[in-house]
Parts: C-alpha cells; sequence; structure tokens
C-alpha cells in the first residue's frame, strides 16, 4: 500500500450519524459558460444504498457528477461528500466515478489498465484480478482493450473505477449498450457492493433500472423534480410503468411551470 493510500485509509472515522449521509447537497447552482445547468438543487444521499440519478438528456446528470468528484466548478451552494467539501484531496481515495465516456487506454491490455488505475491508489494483484472479475471480464485479461466488443471496453472503464475499493461509486451510465443479462448482472454486483457498505450514485436513461435503486433523484432541466423511492415514482406517476410514470411526473411538472413560470425555474 503507498503512503498516501495508508495515510487516507488511516484518516479517523467519523461517528455513525454522520455517516449516514454520504452526499450533501444544498443550493446547487452551476453554470458553464452563460447557461445555468444545474439550477438550486437541495438532497442528501444515504450511506451504504443506491440511489440512482435519473432525467431525460441534458437534463444536467454529467454536471452533476463532475460537481460531486469536484471537476465541476460550483457557482453557489455547497456540495459535502463523506463529511468534506467535494473535490477535497483526501477523497481521491474514496470516491471511484466512472465517467460517461470510458477512460481507458486502447493500446493497454485489461489487465494493464485496471493496473495502472488501481496503482494510484496502491492495490495489488489480487485486487486488480478481484476488480476484472467483478465486471466479468477474467476471460480478457490480456486482451488489448481496442480488440474488445463495445460492451466489454465500457466495463474496462467500470473495473478501473471499483479497483481501488471506494467507499463512494459514481458511475454515469455503467450499463448503457449492455445486453439485458449483463445489465443484471451488474445490477446484482452494485447491490452486492451496497449490502458491503458501499455507497452507489448511478445515473440512467433505462427506467426499468430505477426499481434497483432504494432512492431516486429525478432531474430535468437543471432542477431535482422529486426524491423519492420507485414505488413512490410510481404512485405520484400514476403507473406501474416507471418510464411512463416518470413522463407522467414531468408532464405534471410542465403544466405547473405554464401556470406559474416564474416558480418552475
Ligand atoms: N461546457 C459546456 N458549456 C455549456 N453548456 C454545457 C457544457 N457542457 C454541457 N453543457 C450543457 O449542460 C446541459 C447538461 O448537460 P449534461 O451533460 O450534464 O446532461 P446529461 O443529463 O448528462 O445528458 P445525457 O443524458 O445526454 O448524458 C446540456 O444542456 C448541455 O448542453
Ligand atoms: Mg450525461
Amino acid at each position: 500500500m503507498s503512503h498516501i493510500a495508508k495515510a487516507a485509509r488511516d484518516v479517523p472515522r467519523m461517528p455513525e450519524a454522520i455517516q449516514s449521509t454520504a452526499i450533501d447537497v444544498r443550493g446547487l447552482h452551476v453554470r458553464r459558460r452563460r447557461t445555468t445547468i444545474l439550477r438550486g438543487l437541495d438532497f442528501t444521499v444515504d450511506s451504504g444504498r443506491i440511489t440512482g440519478l435519473l432525467g431525460p438528456s441534458g437534463s444536467g446528470k454529467t454536471t452533476l457528477m463532475r460537481t460531486l468528484v469536484g471537476a465541476q466548478r460550483i457557482t453557489k451552494g455547497t456540495v459535502t461528500v463523506l463529511g468534506r467539501p467535494a473535490g477535497a484531496a483526501s477523497l481521491r481515495h474514496e470516491v471511484g466515478y466512472l465517467t460517461q465516456d470510458p477512460s481507458v487506454y486502447p493500446d493497454l491490455s485489461v489487465e494493464a489498465n485496471v493496473r495502472y488505475f488501481g496503482a494510484m491508489h496502491g492495490m495489488k494483484a489480487p485486487d486488480i484480478a478481484a476488480a476484472i472479475a467483478a465486471v466479468g471480464l477474467e476471460k480478457f485479461t490480456k486482451q488489448r482493450a481496442a480488440d474488445l466488443s463495445g460492451g466489454e471496453f465500457s466495463r474496462v472503464s467500470l473495473a478501473c473505477a471499483l479497483v481501488s475499493r471506494p467507499k463512494l461509486l459514481i458511475l454515469d451510465e455503467p450499463t448503457v449498450g449492455l445486453d439485458p443479462v449483463l445489465r443484471a448482472d451488474l445490477w446484482e454486483r452494485f447491490a452486492a457492493m451496497a449490502a458491503a457498505g458501499t455507497t452507489l450514485l448511478i445515473s440512467s436513461h433505462v427506467m426499468e433500472e430505477a426499481s434497483h435503486s432504494s432512492s431516486l433523484l429525478l432531474l430535468r432541466e437543471g432542477l431535482l423534480l422529486a426524491q423519492l423511492t420507485p414505488a413512490e415514482l410510481g404512485e405520484r406517476g400514476h403507473s406501474s410503468d416507471l418510464e411512463r410514470a416518470f413522463l407522467n411526473i414531468i408532464r405534471d411538472a410542465e403544466a405547473a411551470a405554464k401556470v406559474a413560470p416564474e416558480e418552475g425555474r
């Protein structure tokens, strides 16, 4: 283990009560160029749970995730991650981030890619092998990433995010482009990680995947429409089909915004 990784692990743990909240976002506004992308978000994410981040394309999911890992400047508000300001140096070993576009070296083998990211966190060979197995790529360990299928390639990126065994995993559309069997398999793995104490924040376009989360954040045009459980989503959206339920909630919000435009913004 590197000195840095050891130092990060030696940081005293916070009391249970404080630790039960992994992410605390208050009055978050983010502007890029002249556009306000996130418009006053308030929410918390519980530790050891899966929270789903759902919203149409362009609603701000990636921008929010980048903010949580400290890659996006905050215009206004506070973002606290594992008890520290988002992007704090000490969070580097505790937060794993899967970017929407796979960040993998195509010329390196699967193993070399995962080893490279693992080395930054002082991880050793058994950890590398475990991360590769966690995404079901054992058969391709020695294969060049460029020679993998699209779904396999994106799973290399996921293995790189998992390898440091972070307390908080932020995954931007990890199941996109995967077949239903692999998708189900990954969700089982995410559930096992949450059961072992990892906090997961996972964005998705696929509404049926929402049912795997304990809590859902519904984002639309940079506003948080609701934070609710999958069952509450069904109830509030008047449908057991979560896709339809979400559309109904969006339509209700649009109707409300038309009645009171200044309140919707
Ligand atoms: N660098 C930038 N400058 C200005 N606007 C940007 C920039 N990057 C993103 N945006 C805008 O911010 C909004 C939110 O983008 P973001 O990538 O966060 O959405 P998303 O919900 O992740 O979408 P998708 O589901 O397509 O990945 C979009 O309207 C996008 O055009
Ligand atoms: Mg995105």
